[in-house]
């Protein structure tokens, strides 16, 4: 049984951190296992946290407010992905932007954004699409690569609009995320 290794890193909420761990974290694909190593916040308050520890997953803290440039903090978080060699580093709501630091000595990661790229980049993705004119919406996973949301796009999910609330709107995004995420995820890994 070969073991697939993944390091998270997330901010915040953490509720795709814990979908994939629901439907990734040491289960066995074609004889190969999945496990998530690690996870990393630069958030000491990120709700993700405590849903990590819940199914005894390592977190570690990585306070950004600790490190006086972008490339000092990404040289630690760097060294610390690297510690545990994984297969693949997942960004899961990781609101950082990252440096050239981080995108030269980690070549395998990926994001995944919530509006259909290249439109919306950057922060507020999911508000800019609910307030443009575009009929669809959607999500997408992509490499990534120095610019920021800019990296190859691995696949995409979209829904046609229907006059929802934003409530509503933010809702169907989340649960495209949840949907494509492991899956991409588990491409890579396994195929
Ligand atoms: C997601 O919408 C993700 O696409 C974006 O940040 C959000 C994170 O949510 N980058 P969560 O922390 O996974 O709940």
């Amino acid at each position: 049984m070969s073991l697939k290794k993944l390091v998270v890193l997330f901010s915040g909420e953490g509720t795709n951190l814990e979908n994939i761990i629901k439907k990734l974290h040491k289960k066995e694909f074609e004889g190969k296992k999945i496990e998530i190593v690690k996870a990393i916040t630069n958030n000491p308050h990120a709700k993700g946290i405590e849903k990590a520890k819940n199914y005894e997953i390592e977190v570690e803290v990585i306070d950004h407010r600790n490190f006086s440039s972008r490339e000092e903090f990404d040289e630690i978080l760097v060294k610390s992905i690297k510690k545990v060699n994984p297969h693949l580093v997942i960004l899961a709501g990781f609101m950082r932007i990252l440096s050239p630091v981080f995108t030269s000595n980690i070549k395998n990661a990926i994001n995944i954004h919530p509006s259909l790229l290249p439109l919306f980049k950057g922060a507020n993705a999911i508000k800019k699409s609910f307030e443009s004119q575009m009929k669809v919406a959607g999500v997408t996973v992509h490499r990534v690569s120095d610019e920021l949301d800019s990296g190859e796009i691995l696949d995409q999910r979209c829904f046609h609009r229907d006059n929802e609330s934003f409530e509503e709107f933010e809702k169907k995004i989340h649960q495209l995320e949840y949907e494509l995420y492991p899956k991409v995820i588990k491409n890579l890994l396994i195929n």
